[in-house]
């Protein structure tokens, strides 16, 4: 069965089994010249298959982080030009967040713009990254330094691509699932802790995103609970020289942003003990390289940093993230900080 709904004015949103295998997509391409970019990893795994069933063209892209920068967007572009793509081309991105960044990303600027559906492969892409119609590149100075906001036409969710999904990469897209479970969606919590259906949990998060969008497309607000587990998740990944996967760091940056939220008597001890017993089963530790000064440095780059101090999203119960009059974060004393990551380093 395939499920429809309408995200963003104009992003239709396809979720369903052998979605891939339908003839859904092929509707969508019309007569358009259609080129399919996917990461090189699951070329023989799906996309060679579709690019048949689509008439399009196939390009590829090397996996890994890595992959997303300046060099292969230039090189992608080139290939373009030579299979003579012209405005009305259509762009179908397959892969995870590497690949529907980067080709997004690629989609948005090619002759100032070409019509672009996201097909994403991982969990993390499908309830994160390919969401919310940011496309981005990496720089030399930092993650998701350049890029643009590009919603595409479609994104479709094929759950049976997550068949072969490795189990860490499974766990990148859980963290984010959780994350979402704690700051807006209690029900989404309980559904992951009881090992509940995959395809209703990645539902019930892509809505939860789309929903805080919505409300708050500039991030002014409310768009910031997204980054709870992040002010700490993305620091750890810095110190780690970026060795440390994104779901691990956010799922350690998750609990110790609860456990401050507790520590600051926001949380109660019971929803913090639940939260503990879930986060146990990641096998969470800091990286090698962790140090505490390390830590704060890599902070100080935080996004929500206002007037030189650093400020958290926290979380009163489990599926409520703190309004703050509107702010959604507040600024936390060293002193606070520091309590919480003495706690922290028992993960060293
Ligand atoms: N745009 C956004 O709003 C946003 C949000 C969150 C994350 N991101 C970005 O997403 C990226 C991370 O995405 P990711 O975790 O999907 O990483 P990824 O794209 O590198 O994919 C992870 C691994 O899974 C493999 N893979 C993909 N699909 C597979 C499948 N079906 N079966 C087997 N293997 C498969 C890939 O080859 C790769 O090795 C980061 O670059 C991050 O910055 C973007
Ligand atoms: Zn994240």
């Amino acid at each position: 069965m395939i499920d429809k709904i309408l995200i963003f004015p104009s992003t239709e949103l396809f979720l369903g089994n052998q979605l891939l295998k339908t003839d859904k997509l092929l509707e969508l391409c019309g007569n358009q010249k259609v080129v399919l970019v996917a990461d090189a990893a699951i070329k023989d795994l799906y996309a060679v298959a579709l690019a048949k069933k689509l008439r399009a063209n196939l390009l590829t892209i090397p996996s890994g982080e890595k992959t997303k920068n300046w060099d292969t967007a230039q090189t992608l572009i080139d290939q373009l030009f030579q299979v003579g793509c012209g405005r009305d081309t259509l762009l179908i991105a397959l892969g995870g967040g590497v690949t529907t960044d980067l080709v997004g990303f690629v989609a948005s600027i090619y002759m100032r713009s070409l019509p672009f559906i996201s097909i994403p492969t991982t969990l993390l892409a499908m309830v994160d990254a390919a969401i919310g119609g940011k496309t981005a590149i990496n720089t030399p100075y930092g993650k998701n330094l350049i890029g643009t906001m590009y919603p595409p036409q479609a994104i479709f969710v094929d759950f049976d691509v997550l068949q072969t999904l490795p189990a860490k990469e499974w766990l990148n897209g859980l963290a984010e699932i959780l994350k979402m479970g704690l700051i807006r969606d209690g029900s989404l919590w309980e559904m992951a802790q009881k090992n509940g259906e995959s395809s209703a949990m990645i539902l019930q998060a892509i809505l939860g995103k789309m929903q805080v969008i919505e409300q708050d497309p500039m991030e002014q607000g409310l768009r910031r609970i997204l980054n709870f587990g992040h002010t700490i998740g993305h620091a750890l990944e810095a110190v780690s020289l970026y060795k440390m996967p994104h779901g691990q760091a956010v799922a350690l940056g998750c609990l110790v942003e609860a456990h401050l939220s507790l520590q600051l008597n926001y949380l109660a001890k019971e929803d913090f003990d639940s939260i503990l017993a879930m986060y146990k089963k990641f096998a969470l530790t800091l990286p090698k390289t962790y140090t505490r000064s390390h830590l704060l440095q890599a902070m100080a780059h935080d996004k929500k940093r206002a007037f030189g101090q650093i400020r958290f999203v926290l979380i009163d119960q489990i599926g409520h993230a703190i309004p703050f009059d509107g702010a959604y974060c507040r600024s936390v004393s060293p002193n606070e900080l520091e309590s919480t990551l003495d706690w922290m380093e028992q993960w060293k």
